[in-house]
C-alpha cells in the first residue's frame, strides 16, 4: 500500500503545545539552485531543504551533467559545464518549478529545449509570457508536438523592454536571470515583487549582477558576465508559506505554540487577516506566538471576506490552510482565489468531513461556519491543499487518512517528525 499519513484528530480540543522550527523556502531554494548555472564557480547554499522538489531539481542537474552535492542542508552544485541544454522531460513534466532553469539555460548556453509543463490540479499553468520574453531578447521558438527548442540569437540574448500582462513569479525570476548574461539592459514590468525573489536578486547581485528595483514592479538588469561565488554560501531565507501553515494550525488547535525562524513581515497578510478575526498573535523578532485566551468563555471569532493577491497580498499558497481556519467561524466568509482557477477544488473533500463550502464559481467559494469536521480519507491534490488536509484531519473528530503523501513530501520536510514535536497524533503508515 502506497504511503499515507494516519492522524487521530483533537476533535476541536486545543492541545498542541511547544515550538516548531521553520526551514528554508522552497520556492527561494529552487530559483538559487537554478541560478548556478549563471556561475563560473560552484554556488553553495545553507538552510536548503530536504523535500522531493529540490531532490528532483538537483537531479535534473545532475543528469544534464553538472554535479550537485546535498547533505545537512547545505548544497554545492556546479553547472558549469553542463552536457545537454534539454531538461530532463519526466522531471520537467512533473515539476513546474523547472520552468525557472529555461532563463539561465538559454543565457549561458544559447539553447533551451523542454516539454511544455504537465497541466496542474490548481490550474492551466500556461508559459506563454516566457515565450513572448524570449523571442523579444532575440530568441527563435520553434515548438513540437510538447517540445519546446529555443535558441539565443549569435552574439547571445539581447536586453528587452518586458511587459508582463499577469504577474508571474517564475516569469520574473526566470527573466531576471536570463537578462543577467543578456547583452545590454532588460526592463521587467508588472514584476512579481515576492520576498524569494529579492532574496534571488541579492544573492546575484553579491555574486556580480546588476538588479536593480527587485521587491518593487518594474526590475531593470544590465547584462554583465557569468558570477562568481566570492565568500560564504548563500542561507536560504525561511518559508513563509510554511510558517503560516503552522501559524493557523496554532489558532485552531494549539494551548501555545511558536513557530520560530521566520521573517514575520513577509506574512503581513496572513498576521493582518488572523488579528481581523479575532485571533491573537505575540509577534518577535524571528518568531510568532499563538496561544489560547486563559478567559473561560474564549471570544467568538469573526468572518471576513478575502481574496488571494499576488504579494504583499494574501499568498495563494495559504489559501487551502486559512480555508480550515474560516470553517471554524460562526457565520459567512467568502474566500476569492484570483491567482490560479482549480485552486479550490479541494473544498469538496472538507465538505465530506462537515465543513458547508458552496463553489459559487471556480474562483469563489462561500464558507458556512463553524462546523466540527470529522474524519476521514482523502487524496492529497497539490502540495498546499495536502497541507491543510492535514490540518483539518488535526481538528477533526475521529480518524483521518491522508493519501498521496508524495504531494506533501514536495513541499515539506519531516512534516509527520516535526507535528509529533508538538503533540499531534500523526503517523507515516503504508512504507
Ligand atoms: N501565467 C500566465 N502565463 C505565464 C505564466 C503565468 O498566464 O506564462 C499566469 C498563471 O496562469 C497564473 C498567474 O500568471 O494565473 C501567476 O502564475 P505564476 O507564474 O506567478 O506562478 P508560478 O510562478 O508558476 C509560483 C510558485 C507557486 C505560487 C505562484 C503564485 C514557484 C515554483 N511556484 O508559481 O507556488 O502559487 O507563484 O504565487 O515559485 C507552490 O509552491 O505550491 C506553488 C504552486
Amino acid at each position: 500500500m502506497s504511503e499515507h499519513f494516519i492522524i487521530n484528530g483533537l476533535a476541536g480540543k486545543k492541545t498542541l503545545e511547544g515550538e516548531i522550527a521553520i526551514v528554508g523556502a522552497k520556492n527561494a531554494a529552487l530559483k538559487a539552485i537554478a541560478a548556478s548555472v549563471l556561475f563560473n564557480t560552484p554556488l553553495r547554499l545553507t538552510n536548503v531543504p530536504h523535500i522531493e522538489d529540490v531532490s528532483r531539481i538537483l537531479d535534473m542537474l545532475t543528469q544534464m551533467g553538472g554535479s550537485a552535492i546535498l547533505a545537512e542542508h547545505q548544497v554545492k552544485i556546479d553547472a558549469s559545464c553542463l552536457t545537454t541544454t534539454m531538461l530532463t522531460p519526466e522531471i520537467a513534466m512533473r515539476i513546474r518549478a523547472s520552468v525557472v532553469l529555461t532563463g539561465p539555460i538559454l543565457a549561458r548556453y544559447g539553447r533551451v529545449q523542454f516539454p511544455h509543463p504537465g497541466g496542474d490540479v490548481i490550474g492551466e499553468r500556461p508559459i506563454d509570457l516566457f515565450i513572448e520574453g524570449y523571442l523579444k531578447m532575440g530568441a527563435k521558438v520553434t515548438r513540437k508536438g510538447i517540445m519546446y527548442d529555443i535558441k539565443a540569437p549569435k552574439g547571445g540574448l539581447r536586453g528587452a523592454e518586458i511587459f508582463f500582462r499577469n504577474i508571474s513569479v517564475t516569469g520574473t525570476e526566470s527573466f531576471i536571470m536570463a537578462a543577467i548574461l543578456a547583452k545590454g539592459t532588460t526592463v521587467i514590468r508588472n514584476a512579481a515583487m515576492e520576498p524569494e525573489i529579492i532574496w534571488l536578486a541579492d544573492i546575484l547581485n553579491k555574486s556580480g549582477a546588476h538588479i536593480s528595483g527587485a521587491g518593487t514592479p518594474i526590475i531593470t538588469v544590465r547584462g554583465s558576465k557569468l558570477l562568481s561565488q566570492t565568500k560564504g554560501a548563500f542561507r536560504v531565507i525561511p518559508d513563509r508559506i510554511e510558517a503560516g501553515s503552522f501559524i493557523i494550525l496554532g489558532a485552531l488547535a494549539a494551548k501555545k505554540l511558536t513557530v520560530r525562524g521566520i521573517i514575520p513581515e513577509h506574512l503581513e497578510s496572513l498576521i493582518e487577516l488572523l488579528e481581523y478575526t479575532g485571533t491573537k498573535l505575540v509577534r518577535g523578532k524571528d518568531y510568532i506566538t499563538i496561544s489560547q485566551s486563559k478567559t473561560k468563555t474564549p471570544k467568538l471569532l469573526r468572518p471576513v471576506s478575502m481574496r488571494t493577491h499576488e504579494y504583499p497580498g494574501f499568498p495563494t499558497d495559504l489559501q487551502s490552510p486559512m480555508m480550515i481556519y474560516l470553517t471554524q467561524i460562526a457565520g459567512e466568509s467568502f474566500v476569492f482565489e484570483t491567482i490560479f482557477e482549480g485552486r479550490l477544488n479541494y473544498t469538496e473533500s472538507l465538505n465530506r468531513m462537515g465543513a458547508n463550502i458552496t463553489m459559487m464559481d471556480p474562483h469563489r467559494v462561500l464558507v458556512k461556519g463553524a462546523s466540527q469536521l470529522k474524519g476521514s480519507v482523502l487524496e492529497s491534490p497539490d502540495i498546499r491543499a495536502g497541507l491543510a488536509f492535514v490540518i483539518a484531519g488535526a481538528i477533526a473528530s475521529g480518524t483521518s487518512e491522508i493519501h498521496n503523501v508524495y504531494h506533501i513530501d514536495r513541499g515539506y520536510e519531516d512534516i509527520e517528525k516535526r507535528l509529533r514535536g508538538i503533540g499531534l497524533d500523526i503517523i507515516r503508515a503504508g512504507e
